[in-house]
Protein backbone atom coordinates (compact mmCIF):
# COMPACT_ATOMS: atom_id res chain seq x y z
CA UNK A 1 0.00 0.00 0.00
CA UNK A 2 2.87 2.02 0.81
CA UNK A 3 3.54 1.64 -2.36
CA UNK A 4 1.06 2.68 -4.32
CA UNK A 5 1.05 5.99 -1.80
CA UNK A 6 4.65 6.29 -3.28
CA UNK A 7 3.62 5.43 -6.87
CA UNK A 8 0.69 8.29 -6.58
CA UNK A 9 3.33 10.60 -4.95
CA UNK A 10 1.04 11.69 -2.07
CA UNK A 11 4.10 11.48 -0.49
CA UNK A 12 5.34 14.27 -1.88
CA UNK A 13 2.62 16.36 0.05
CA UNK A 14 2.06 14.60 3.20
CA UNK A 15 4.57 12.96 5.29
CA UNK A 16 3.47 9.58 7.09
CA UNK A 17 4.70 10.93 10.93
CA UNK A 18 4.95 14.51 10.72
CA UNK A 19 3.07 17.51 9.32
CA UNK A 20 4.93 19.56 6.55
CA UNK A 21 4.89 22.74 5.48
CA UNK A 22 2.81 21.48 2.12
CA UNK A 23 0.40 19.13 3.71
CA UNK A 24 -0.77 17.30 7.26
CA UNK A 25 0.57 13.99 8.03
CA UNK A 26 -1.24 11.01 7.29
CA UNK A 27 -1.13 10.14 10.86
CA UNK A 28 -2.55 12.93 11.74
CA UNK A 29 -5.58 12.66 9.45
CA UNK A 30 -5.67 9.18 10.60
CA UNK A 31 -6.33 10.21 13.86
CA UNK A 32 -8.86 13.10 13.22
CA UNK A 33 -10.78 10.90 11.18
CA UNK A 34 -10.68 7.68 13.20
CA UNK A 35 -13.64 6.00 13.38
CA UNK A 36 -14.14 5.13 9.33
CA UNK A 37 -17.81 7.33 9.14
CA UNK A 38 -16.09 9.91 6.95
CA UNK A 39 -14.53 7.09 4.63
CA UNK A 40 -16.51 8.06 1.78
CA UNK A 41 -16.07 11.74 1.82
CA UNK A 42 -11.69 11.01 1.94
CA UNK A 43 -11.80 8.74 -0.84
CA UNK A 44 -14.06 11.82 -2.62
CA UNK A 45 -10.88 13.81 -1.52
CA UNK A 46 -8.16 11.27 -2.25
CA UNK A 47 -9.82 11.33 -6.12
CA UNK A 48 -11.25 14.94 -6.33
CA UNK A 49 -8.93 17.25 -3.92
CA UNK A 50 -9.94 19.06 -1.55
CA UNK A 51 -8.45 22.65 0.92
CA UNK A 52 -9.81 24.42 3.97
CA UNK A 53 -9.73 21.31 6.59
CA UNK A 54 -6.29 21.75 7.44
CA UNK A 55 -5.01 25.52 6.54
CA UNK A 56 -4.39 27.48 3.57
CA UNK A 57 -2.95 24.33 1.50
CA UNK A 58 -5.03 23.00 -1.26
CA UNK A 59 -5.01 19.29 -2.36
CA UNK A 60 -4.77 19.61 -5.93
CA UNK A 61 -7.43 18.03 -8.00
CA UNK A 62 -6.27 15.08 -10.00
CA UNK A 63 -4.84 16.40 -13.13
CA UNK A 64 -2.66 18.27 -11.56
CA UNK A 65 -0.85 15.32 -10.12
CA UNK A 66 -1.24 11.66 -10.74
CA UNK A 67 -4.22 10.21 -11.80
CA UNK A 68 -6.06 7.75 -8.41
CA UNK A 69 -8.94 5.37 -9.28
CA UNK A 70 -11.72 4.97 -7.43
CA UNK A 71 -10.88 1.38 -6.06
CA UNK A 72 -7.00 2.94 -5.52
CA UNK A 73 -8.17 5.62 -3.64
CA UNK A 74 -10.22 3.48 -1.46
CA UNK A 75 -6.69 1.61 -0.78
CA UNK A 76 -5.22 4.63 0.05
CA UNK A 77 -7.65 5.80 2.27
CA UNK A 78 -8.25 2.32 3.94
CA UNK A 79 -4.47 1.98 4.52
CA UNK A 80 -4.52 5.95 5.87
CA UNK A 81 -7.15 5.32 8.49
CA UNK A 82 -5.67 1.75 9.34
CA UNK A 83 -2.42 4.08 10.46
CA UNK A 84 -4.83 5.63 13.72
CA UNK A 85 -4.72 1.65 15.31
CA UNK A 86 -0.92 1.36 14.52
C1 LIG B 1 0.52 18.68 -4.03
C2 LIG B 1 0.47 18.21 -2.65
C3 LIG B 1 -0.41 17.01 -2.35
C4 LIG B 1 -0.41 15.76 -2.93
C5 LIG B 1 0.45 15.28 -4.10
C6 LIG B 1 -1.39 14.98 -2.22
N1 LIG B 1 -1.97 15.72 -1.24
FE1 LIG B 1 -3.42 15.08 0.07
N2 LIG B 1 -3.59 16.95 0.83
C7 LIG B 1 -2.77 18.01 0.51
C8 LIG B 1 -3.18 19.17 1.29
C9 LIG B 1 -2.54 20.54 1.24
C10 LIG B 1 -4.27 18.75 2.09
C11 LIG B 1 -5.10 19.58 3.08
C12 LIG B 1 -6.32 20.12 2.35
C13 LIG B 1 -7.31 20.75 3.26
O1 LIG B 1 -6.95 21.64 4.04
O2 LIG B 1 -8.50 20.36 3.18
C14 LIG B 1 -4.50 17.34 1.80
C15 LIG B 1 -5.46 16.56 2.40
C16 LIG B 1 -5.58 15.20 2.27
C17 LIG B 1 -6.50 14.36 3.01
C18 LIG B 1 -7.48 14.82 4.09
C19 LIG B 1 -8.66 15.52 3.46
C20 LIG B 1 -9.51 16.27 4.46
O3 LIG B 1 -10.51 16.85 4.01
O4 LIG B 1 -9.20 16.30 5.65
C21 LIG B 1 -6.31 13.08 2.57
C22 LIG B 1 -7.03 11.82 3.03
C23 LIG B 1 -5.26 13.12 1.56
N3 LIG B 1 -4.84 14.41 1.39
C24 LIG B 1 -4.77 12.01 0.89
C25 LIG B 1 -3.86 12.07 -0.19
C26 LIG B 1 -3.50 10.93 -1.01
C27 LIG B 1 -3.97 9.49 -0.78
C28 LIG B 1 -2.64 11.38 -1.98
C29 LIG B 1 -2.04 10.60 -3.14
C30 LIG B 1 -2.99 10.07 -4.10
C31 LIG B 1 -2.47 12.81 -1.75
N4 LIG B 1 -3.22 13.18 -0.66
C32 LIG B 1 -1.65 13.64 -2.51
C33 LIG B 1 -1.74 18.01 -0.42
C34 LIG B 1 -1.41 16.96 -1.28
Amino acid sequence: MLQLAEEKQCLSCHARDDETPRAPGFNSIAAKYAGGEMRGYLVEVVMTGGEDHWGSATMPESGERAEVSEEEAEQLVDWILSKHQE
